[in-house]
């Protein structure tokens, strides 16, 4: 019995230890919690991958003369993203830290000369506010008009930094930046969108928003941080904005749509900062593949059944299960509007700063 007992809990304190958010043990009640919240949620997030494998597909078609903008895409997902864009012979922008190494990276794994599409590399950091103005007036001198704007580049769990700006860079990263970038942006995506072919916006957030909070007193985390509360705030924060946007767009009668989507649990360098790194077979048996997790974001950038459905937060495929925050329109609202006081932003949408 007590053999029993011993085994249970050896079993039980290894799958946490490995499955922690940092390589360091919570050092109080709080953080504690926060990271029994994650494992639950990881769990469900990978029975909810596996239940729904045979649903996450995405059939590519050509697609001449679109053109995408993507943030990074020079590995993880975001790779596999801008190798299915090229195959739909769509030209993409990618907006990285090191456009020479990101172009060799793409040349890596796509054969450029078969692709009807460009690739255009260009530099950004999209925790810089002043490095998204560069890269947007970059973009815009090139074309007037944006199909496609992936919204990928991302961190987590990262150590506490402030940016120049002064924001956490969580929240920076994930979704400060590219809320400006969709700002400035928004008149070249209306310019390509037309009835019945909108122009779409993806953002690529998270499973872990269902345990995220906006901390509208707080919002860098000054007062106390912990990595993880930081992602999953980040995360939410892009899903409430993309509910709020597509209300606008709608009012406006734009022909542009924009989706959240959680790409499932996939092994990529993003859990560098994780104590998963001490498994990495464990990651490899369990998690997606990166190319596995860029159907879902290449399904809400392209796939046809979803031509006037934004708004909506996908995974594996289908419909996710979002935060309760993210169906109450004036929580949405308001923490839409909050981002534009943040960023000193008058009317969202004109391009402008
Ligand atoms: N992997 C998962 O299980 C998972 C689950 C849910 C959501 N997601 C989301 O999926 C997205 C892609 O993640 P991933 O798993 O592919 O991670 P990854 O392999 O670590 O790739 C992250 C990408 O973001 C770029 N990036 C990070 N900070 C940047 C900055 N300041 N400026 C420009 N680019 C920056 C990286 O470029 P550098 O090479 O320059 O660093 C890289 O291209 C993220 O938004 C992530 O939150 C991932």
């Amino acid at each position: 019995m007590l053999t029993c007992f011993i085994i249970i809990f050896v079993i039980l304190f290894c799958g946490f230890y490995f499955a922690k958010t940092s390589k360091e043990m919570p050092k109080n009640w709080y953080e504690l919690k926060t990271e029994l919240r994650y494992q639950y949620i990881g769990l469900v997030g990978l029975i909810h991958d596996f239940t729904y494998r045979s649903r996450d597909r995405v059939a590519l078609y050509k697609q001449p003369g679109r053109v995408a903008v993507i943030t990074g895409g020079n590995r993880g997902i975001g790779l596999r993203i801008v190798e299915k864009l090229l195959a739909c012979d769509i030209t993409v922008i990618m907006g990285v830290r090191e456009p020479a190494s990101a172009e060799a990276a793409v040349t890596s794994v796509v054969d450029l000369t078969s692709s009807g599409g460009e690739l255009i590399c260009e530099p950004l950091d999209i925790g810089d506010l002043t490095s998204v103005k560069k890269f947007a007036e970059k973009v815009k001198a090139r074309y007037n008009k944006v199909d496609l704007l992936i919204n990928n580049a991302g961190i987590m769990f990262a150590p506490f930094k402030l940016t120049a700006d002064g924001f956490e860079s969580h929240i920076a990263t994930n979704y400060l930046g590219h809320f400006l970038l969709t700002h400035l942006l928004l008149p070249e995506l209306k310019a390509a969108g037309e009835a019945g072919k909108n122009a779409r916006i993806v953002n690529i957030s998270s499973c872990v928003n269902l345990i995220g909070r906006i901390n509208y007193n707080d919002i860098n985390g000054l007062k106390h941080y912990y990595p993880g509360t930081a992602y999953s705030q980040s995360k939410l924060a892009q899903i409430l904005a993309t509910r709020h946007l597509q209300t606008r767009l709608d009012a406006q009668s734009a022909h542009v749509q924009v989706n959240a989507v959680h790409p499932g649990i996939v092994d990529t360098d993003l859990f560098e900062h994780s104590a998963t790194t001490y498994v990495p077979f464990v990651k490899k048996l369990l998690f997606k593949n990166p190319e596995q997790g860029s159907r879902t974001v290449v399904l809400a950038a392209i796939d046809p059944k979803l031509e006037g459905k934004g708004g909506t937060y996908l995974s594996n495929g289908g419909l996710g299960q979002m935060h309760s925050d993210a169906k109450d329109p004036a929580k949405c609202e308001k923490l839409f509007k909050f981002s534009c006081e943040l960023l000193k932003i008058e009317d969202f949408g004109n391009g402008k700063i």
